[in-house]
C-alpha cells in the first residue's frame, strides 16, 4: 500500500512501546490513527502526544480478546475517520515463563486469548471491511524474533508468537488476488513497557487487582527518561515504527529488525532442510498436489534485503 496519506490506521496496543512507534510513523505519513489499547491511562498520554503534534487520532479502550467489543471499536473508528486501511495487530503480552508442562492453565488461556485470539479477532473484524471498501489496505501483526528463533525460558511466548507468524502466512495466502497485503513483523529487542503492561493485562484478565502502577513513563518511549536500554542494545520504538511503515509501503511479507538474528535463523532453516529424507523426489507429486509442495507467497517479497540503519 504505497500511498498512505489521508488513510486510516487501526493499531492495537498502540498506546505504548512498539505500537506507539508504529502509530507515530503512521501519523507522519499523513494517516488518521486509531489507538486501541486496554490501558486508558496510556491511551490518554498517547492521545495528548498526538494532539500536541496536530496528528488526527482517536483513542479507544479495547481488550482485543473481546470479540463484541472489537466490533464496536471498529464501528467507532469508521464513524470517526471512515474506511480503515491499515490494521496493526500489535497488542501482546509477555507470558509466564518456564517449561510448557509447568505453566498454569490460566496463564496459557490468557496468553492465547491476547497474543493469538486477539490477532484473529482483528483479522475477522476488520479484514472484511477493508476488502469491502475496495480502496486497498494492509495488515501487520507483531509476532517476534521468538517466532524465528525460540527464546529459552519463554515457552508460552514462543508458542503464541510462532502461531502469529503462522496466522500471517495464512492470511497472506488468503489475500492473494486482492489489493490487501499482509506482513509478519518479527522484532528483536526494543525499549518498551511490556513488563508493566503485561502485569496489568494479566491481572485484569484474571480478575485480580492490578499491580501498583510503575512510575509513569513518558508517552514518547524514546525520551531519555527511559533508563533501561541495556547499554544501547535495545532500540527505540520509533525505529520499529519506521521499519513497519516501510514494510507496509513495500508490501513485505516479513518485516525484520535485527541482522543479529540472521545466523541463528540460518541454523533453524538448515535444521529443517537437513531433516528432509535423502531420496529422489517423485516429479509427479508436485504436479498432482500443486497446493502442497510450493506456495507463491514466498516469492512475493522481492525488495530484499531490508534497508539497514
Ligand atoms: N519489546 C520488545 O522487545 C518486543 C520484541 C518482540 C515482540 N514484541 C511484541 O511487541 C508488541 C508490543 O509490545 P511492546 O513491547 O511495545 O510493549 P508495551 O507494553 O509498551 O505495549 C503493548 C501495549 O499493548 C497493550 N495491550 C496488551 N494486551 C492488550 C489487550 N488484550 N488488548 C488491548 N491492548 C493490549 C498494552 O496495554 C500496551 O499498551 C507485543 O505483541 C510484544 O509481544 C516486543
Amino acid at each position: 500500500m504505497e500511498n498512505l496519506k489521508g488513510k486510516t490506521a487501526f493499531i492495537t496496543g498502540g498506546a505504548s512501546g512498539i505500537g506507539l512507534g508504529i502509530a507515530k510513523a503512521s501519523a507522519k505519513e499523513g494517516m488518521n490513527v486509531v489507538i486501541a489499547d486496554m490501558r486508558q491511562s496510556a491511551i490518554d498520554e498517547a492521545v495528548a502526544l498526538f494532539k500536541e503534534n496536530g496528528w488526527p487520532v482517536l483513542g479507544l479502550e479495547l481488550n482485543v480478546s473481546d470479540r463484541a467489543a472489537y466490533v464496536k471499536a471498529a464501528d467507532a473508528a469508521e464513524a470517526a475517520f471512515g474506511n480503515i486501511h491499515l490494521l496493526v495487530n500489535n497488542a501482546g503480552i509477555g507470558c509466564a515463563g518456564g517449561p510448557l508442562w509447568a505453566v498454569e492453565d490460566k496463564d496459557t488461556d490468557i496468553a492465547i486469548s491476547v497474543n493469538l485470539i486477539g490477532v484473529l479477532n482483528g483479522i475477522k473484524t476488520i479484514v472484511p471491511r477493508i476488502i469491502a471498501h475496495g480502496e486497498g489496505g494492509h495488515i501487520v501483526s507483531t509476532a517476534s524474533k521468538a517466532a524465528l528463533i525460540p527464546v529459552p525460558g519463554c515457552g508460552l511466548y514462543n508458542v503464541t508468537k510462532s502461531a502469529v507468524l503462522g496466522v500471517m502466512l495464512t492470511l497472506a495466502m488468503d489475500l492473494v488476488g486482492t489489493n490487501v497485503g499482509a506482513s509478519a513483523f518479527c522484532p528483536g529487542g526494543y525499549i518498551t513497557n511490556l513488563g508493566a503492561s503485561s502485569g496489568f493485562v494479566t491481572a485484569a484478565m484474571s480478575g485480580e487487582a492490578p499491580p501498583p502502577p510503575p512510575p509513569a513513563p513518558p508517552a514518547d518511549a524514546a525520551a531519555p527518561a527511559f533508563a533501561m536500554d541495556w547499554d544501547g542494545l535495545l532500540r527505540s520504538p520509533d525505529d520499529a515504527g519506521e521499519r513497519v511503515l516501510r514494510g507496509v509501503k513495500r508490501g513485505d511479507l516479513y518485516i525484520l529488525t535485527h541482522a543479529e538474528f540472521k545466523e541463528g535463523y540460518e541454523e533453524h532453516a538448515q535444521a529443517v532442510l537437513r531433516a528432509f529424507p535423502e531420496e529422489v523426489a517423485n516429479p509427479r507429486y508436485g504436479a498432482t498436489f500443486t497446493n502442497l509442495t510450493r506456495n507463491d507467497i514466498f516469492n512475493e517479497q522481492k525488495q530484499v534485503p531490508a534497508l539497514g540503519k
